[in-house]
């Protein structure tokens, strides 16, 4: 009797064991968690300083908080200054698929399916992305839509498709991601509109020829939240 229970006991413990393994390694990331960005330092790993389990009895024991740690904590994935404006690094690519920006470029939908594809790892590379799923559901489900395609759609229909360089060359996903999920330092709105003026309204053109402004990508009257408040994608 003895035996058999411990034995039970220690089948128990190791499938809690077990367990415990598996929700320690976590399911993959959520689709709309915004997956790691392969360039962009990992804010989470940066300034938090591991906090010791074991008091130390040591006082030279490190402070939790090294004096050398930023002032200001940035959001995750924040970076540290905006990302200027930057040529396609995929021009060669974009012209074969007929995209240089001389002829109006076509609504994503529309594209063929040959074409989208040869369109995604562009997307990917351009945002930073190491996977697929950093918009798209799972592997193979290219077709639930997610928070981030919703995002992409309008970055294209707004952005990528209405806008030009100041030559009327082809305004690409990584002419303003540049190989980062994130690219914003929303700390300061004055340092932001002083940004976006230099960068998204000086040296960027219209499609349709129209002046460039404010107002082409923030709506009348200003609306600075686009994406929640102009586009209504909300978190999920
Ligand atoms: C930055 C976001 C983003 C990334 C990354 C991305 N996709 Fe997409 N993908 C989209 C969007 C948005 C659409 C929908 C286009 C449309 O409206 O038809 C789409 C559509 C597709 C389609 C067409 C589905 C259909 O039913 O027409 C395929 C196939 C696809 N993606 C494959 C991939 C593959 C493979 C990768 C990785 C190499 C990838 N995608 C990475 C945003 C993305
Ligand atoms: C004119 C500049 C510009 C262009 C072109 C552009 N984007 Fe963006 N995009 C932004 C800005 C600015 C943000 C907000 C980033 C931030 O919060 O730091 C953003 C945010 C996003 C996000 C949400 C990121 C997050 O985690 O919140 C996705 C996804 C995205 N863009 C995809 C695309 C795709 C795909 C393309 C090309 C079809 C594209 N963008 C083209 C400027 C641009
Ligand atoms: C080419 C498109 C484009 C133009 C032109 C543009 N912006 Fe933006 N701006 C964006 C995008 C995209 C975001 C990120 C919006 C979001 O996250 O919903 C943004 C964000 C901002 C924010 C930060 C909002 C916040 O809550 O963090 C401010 C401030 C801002 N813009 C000011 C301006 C000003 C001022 C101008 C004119 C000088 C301007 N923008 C022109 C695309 C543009």
């Amino acid at each position: 009797m003895y035996t058999r229970s411990r034995l039970t006991t220690s089948a128990l413990t190791l499938s809690l064991g077990f367990a415990a393994l598996v929700a320690a390694c976590g399911p993959p990331p959520p689709v709309d968690a915004p997956p790691s960005p392969t360039s962009a330092p990992s804010a989470v790993e940066a300034p938090t300083a591991m906090p010791s389990t074991t008091p130390s009895a040591t006082p030279t024991a490190a402070p939790t908080v090294a004096p050398t740690a930023a002032p200001i904590a940035l959001p995750p994935g924040m970076p540290a200054t905006s990302a200027p404006l930057s040529a396609t690094k995929f021009a060669d690519e974009l012209k074969k698929l007929g995209l240089d920006g001389k002829k109006a470029m076509p609504d994503l939908e529309k594209m063929d399916l040959a074409a989208k594809k040869k369109l995604m790892p562009l997307f990917t590379k351009a945002l930073g992305y190491t996977e697929c799923t950093g918009c798209h559901a799972s592997d193979g489900d290219y077709h639930t839509s997610t928070r981030n395609m919703k995002i992409s759609r309008k970055m294209w229909s707004q952005f990528v498709a209405a806008l030009r360089d100041d030559k009327g060359g082809a305004v690409f996903c990584d002419s303003c991601h540049n190989g980062a999920n994130k690219v914003l330092n929303r700390m300061d709105h004055k340092t932001v509109g002083k940004f976006m003026h230099e960068n998204y309204v000086a040296r960027l053109t219209r499609a349709d020829k129209a002046d460039n402004g404010c107002a082409t990508c923030h709506g009348t009257p200003m609306q600075p939240d686009i994406i929640a408040k102009l586009w209504g994608i909300g978190a999920k």
